[in-house]
């Protein structure tokens, strides 16, 4: 198993480019199943959760030619509606294929995802909403065995919580319905926007895009030609790295980036003390010799993201003064809590609120990684505590972080991948 080795206290300069965002592109590859030609996908992350999808369509029967950034997908040959355990178990996420799959073939099976270390993160919301669409939905030796024979009719969904991957789901199923689907408390994540912008692209008629009302009008039945799709920039990979220049006090620059995707994080960091130059695709962070505290409730888009929450504690450890950060969204995402407190960090932990006092020195140590942003805060705290500090586990972090030790030596960090050796 691979670690990093972080040494701290180096100041970082130059350029980050910014990859495309993997929380974009995974319901983008589940909607190339609603096409039976091919579908070229550019600028997507080199990840393992773009690698585990395209995997799964891979075993569906799709045709798959994926090399780096580029995926030409063709879900012409699909000869299997099973999403087995073995890849769901992987990746959450792969519960994308559930609407795609049922509109376009009428039935599938797709493994039950389980919870996960942030929380229960149960899949009820994507249900209800396909039954009320017409499916007959069975939960059976951990499958969901879902069937429409004659397809799914357009329906009206309230979703009783903001859900991404709920939004997503219904979207696609809907491109394929009978009749007008209304989705009301739609999430508004630009990831959902650029779902729905590569379905209307491919004449589906949607209103309300961005909006917590969409309406889609379905196809009945017929596939859809999509149009290449290049990923938006991932905005979470961005405030990340926005994160490390704030930490280590380091002007950094981020290109290939949608600043307005970020606003909530930049509005976070700039009371926290650090200055923007805000181009159209690129940002410059300018931080303060000292980092003020901060108070943040994460919520829904377009307010402060629960992916970016583990970033801002890290910075949150080293400010000058006690910050306040309070987890809305999972109910169990402060694991690597007690992973900083190890480095030094003073935070003490009371139901979905963490209060974090700030300490002025960290101290490398052994650390581990729990999920793929609690790991990216470990990373962001060794980068400024003194001495060496090993980040475990680091598996969590290659699902979602393109080429993260690259991108960041080249700033100037000294961290390196390294093998355990047994
Ligand atoms: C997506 C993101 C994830 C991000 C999260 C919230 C992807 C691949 N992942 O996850 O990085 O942290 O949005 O911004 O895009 N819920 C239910 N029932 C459901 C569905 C969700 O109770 O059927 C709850 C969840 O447990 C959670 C909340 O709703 O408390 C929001 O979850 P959701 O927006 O669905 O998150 P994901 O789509 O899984």
């Amino acid at each position: 198993m691979d670690y990093l080795e972080i040494i701290g206290g180096k100041e970082l300069s130059g350029t980050v480019t910014i990859s495309g965002a993997k929380n974009a592109a995974l319901p983008i590859i589940a909607a190339t199943i609603l096409s039976d030609k091919e579908v070229t996908l550019t600028n997507l992350p080199d990840v393992v959760d773009i690698r585990t999808l395209l995997k799964l369509l891979h075993m569906l029967g799709a045709n798959v030619a994926h090399e780096k950034t580029v995926a030409k997908v063709n879900n012409g040959s699909i000869n299997s509606t099973k999403a087995v355990y073995e890849i769901v178990s992987q990746m959450r996420a792969s519960i994308l294929v559930l609407g795609p799959l049922l509109t376009r073939f009428g039935e599938c099976e797709v493994s039950l995802p389980g919870g996960c270390a942030i929380g229960q993160r149960p899949i009820d919301l994507h249900l209800k909403a396909l039954e009320s669409m017409g499916a007959n939905i069975e939960i059976k030796g951990g499958y969901v065995h879902a069937e429409a024979k004659n397809g799914l009719h357009g329906a009206k969904i309230i979703f009783d919580k903001i859900t991404v991957g709920g939004t997503e789901n219904i979207v696609m199923a809907a491109a394929l319905a009978h009749g007008t689907t209304t989705i009301i408390n739609a999430a508004k994540e630009p990831e959902v926007v650029q779902l729905c912008e590569m379905i209307a692209q491919a004449g589906v008629e949607i209103d309300g895009i961005g909006s917590s009302e969409l309406t889609i009008v379905g196809t009945g039945g017929k596939a859809l030609s999509f149009q290449p799709v290049e990923i938006i920039p991932d905005r979470i990979e961005a405030g990340t790295y926005l994160c490390a220049g704030a930490i280590t006090r380091s002007t950094i620059s981020l290109d290939k980036v949608n600043p307005q995707h970020i606003s909530a994080s930049i509005d976070k960091l700039e009371s926290m003390g650090c200055r923007f130059d805000i181009g159209e695709e690129t940002l410059t962070i300018y931080p303060p010799k000292e980092l003020k505290p901060v108070n943040l409730i994460t919520i829904e888009y377009p307010g402060f993201p629960t992916d970016m929450q583990a970033q801002l504690m890290a910075l949150a450890i080293v400010a000058k003064g006690e910050s306040l950060i309070e987890e809305r969204l999972f109910e169990n995402r402060f694991m690597h809590v007690s992973e900083l407190n190890r480095l030094g960090a003073d935070i003490w932990l009371k139901g979905s609120t963490a209060a974090v006092k700030g300490v002025e020195k960290l101290y490398g140590a052994d650390v581990m990684a729990t999920d793929l942003r609690a790991s990216s805060a470990l990373v962001l705290a060794a980068l400024v505590a003194e001495g060496t500090t090993n980040v475990r586990r680091i598996y969590h972090l290659d699902r979602g972080y393109d080429d993260l030790e690259g991108k960041l030596s080249k700033l100037g960090a000294n961290i390196v991948r390294k093998k355990e050796n047994n």
